[in-house]
């Protein structure tokens, strides 16, 4: 993956009168990359992404989209750009054939090169038999779908997707999270906008966190999960309660803060690696016996929960629905 920039955005903001949705964020997108940015109900991701793509107007800050300045050019940034809004942007009575050919004439496509590029991608979207059924009789997920079909007709450089997954059926929102890594394959740059942390895990290769307008953390995934500071952790499971035997393990293993759980389990936290066999030994002799000693390993969720103290439990509930949850 190219390390260039395509987007860089300096002390955005934007007040809706005494609101302040959006304050003064900067961050940069590397060419190839999927970006996404993670933050709450009423965080400032539509804000951004509507700024970004010339939906909102910017209060003040800067936006560069492939060397142009898309505050004062919106109409030159928006030619290499595919837009996903959170509400779709096409046409009831048009069929899905009609309203791809549509947006490809918006951009400038000739008859013929619309056309096959529209077939192409019902295609690739799966949705060639609902090519010439009108939008308004399409399920949330064929909606969805083709509306970022229709972002793709000009092979964009880069796509700004707003909550691409949220509120639709698991199959669609696994298909729409391959074809965005498929996208990345083939260079294009994307950018998107979630609450569904695991989903911003899984795909994205950096995130920033935003909470009430501001951005709190920003890095490749690997970086914010290394940055918990958590240590080692493992989960044990026994054949008995294992809370008689918290202050022996504690003292047998220096350092580690022993945790007992419902379930004949324990959670053993510490700073260095974890020693199995002093803990397995101490409890065989204590005449319980171990089934599983499990490796805790933190996931974004953590490292979210911990920057920003906002639980994520909504977020864990909404995101089992679109089948990612845990
Ligand atoms: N047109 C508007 N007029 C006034 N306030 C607005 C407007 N649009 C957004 N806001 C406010 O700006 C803040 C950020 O809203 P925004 O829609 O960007 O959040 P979001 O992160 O996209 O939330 P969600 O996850 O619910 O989509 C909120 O407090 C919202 O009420
Ligand atoms: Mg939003």
């Amino acid at each position: 993956m190219s390390k260039t920039d395509i987007v860089t955005v300096t002390n955005l903001s934007k007040r809706y009168g005494s609101i302040t949705a959006v304050d003064r964020i900067s961050f940069s997108i590397c060419s190839g990359e999927i970006f996404g940015f993670l933050g709450p109900n009423g965080a400032g991701k539509t804000t951004t992404i509507n700024m970004m793509t010339g939906l909102a107007r910017p209060t003040a800050g800067s936006i560069i989209i492939d060397g142009i300045d898309a505050v004062r050019n919106i109409k030159k940034a928006q030619s290499i750009m595919g837009i996903v809004p959170d509400e779709s942007n096409l046409y009831d009575e048009m069929d899905g054939f009609d309203n791809l050919c549509f947006c490809g004439a918006l951009y400038g496509m000739p008859r013929a090169a619309r056309e096959s590029r529209a077939r192409e991608l019902l295609e690739q979207f799966d949705l060639l038999k609902a090519g010439n059924r009108p939008f308004k009789a399409y399920s949330k997920g064929m909606r969805r779908k083709l509306t970022i079909a229709a972002a793709l007709i000009h092979e964009p450089k880069i796509l700004f997707l707003d909550e691409p997954t949220t509120g639709i059926d698991v199959e669609s929102a696994r298909q729409i999270r391959n074809l965005l890594l498929n996208l990345r394959l083939r260079g294009t740059t994307i950018f998107l906008t979630t609450h569904y942390i695991e989903e911003a895990e899984r795909i994205c290769d950096r995130v920033a966190f935003i909470v009430e307008g501001r951005i709190v953390a920003e890095g490749s995934v690997s970086k914010l999960l290394g940055s918990t500071g958590h240590g080692h952790a493992i989960r044990l499971t026994a054949d008995a309660a294992l809370e008689p035997f918290v202050c022996e393990l504690q003292a047998r293993v220096p350092g580690c803060t022993v945790r007992a759980e419902p379930g004949h389990a324990a959670t053993v936290v510490s700073k260095e690696r974890i020693p199995l066999y002093p803990i397995l030994q101490y409890l065989d002799e204590q005449g319980v016996s171990v089934f599983e000693a499990k490796e805790l390993t933190p996931t974004l969720e953590d490292v979210f929960v911990k920057i920003t103290g906002i639980e994520a439990a909504e977020s864990r509930k909404e995101a089992r629905k679109v089948g990612i949850g845990r």
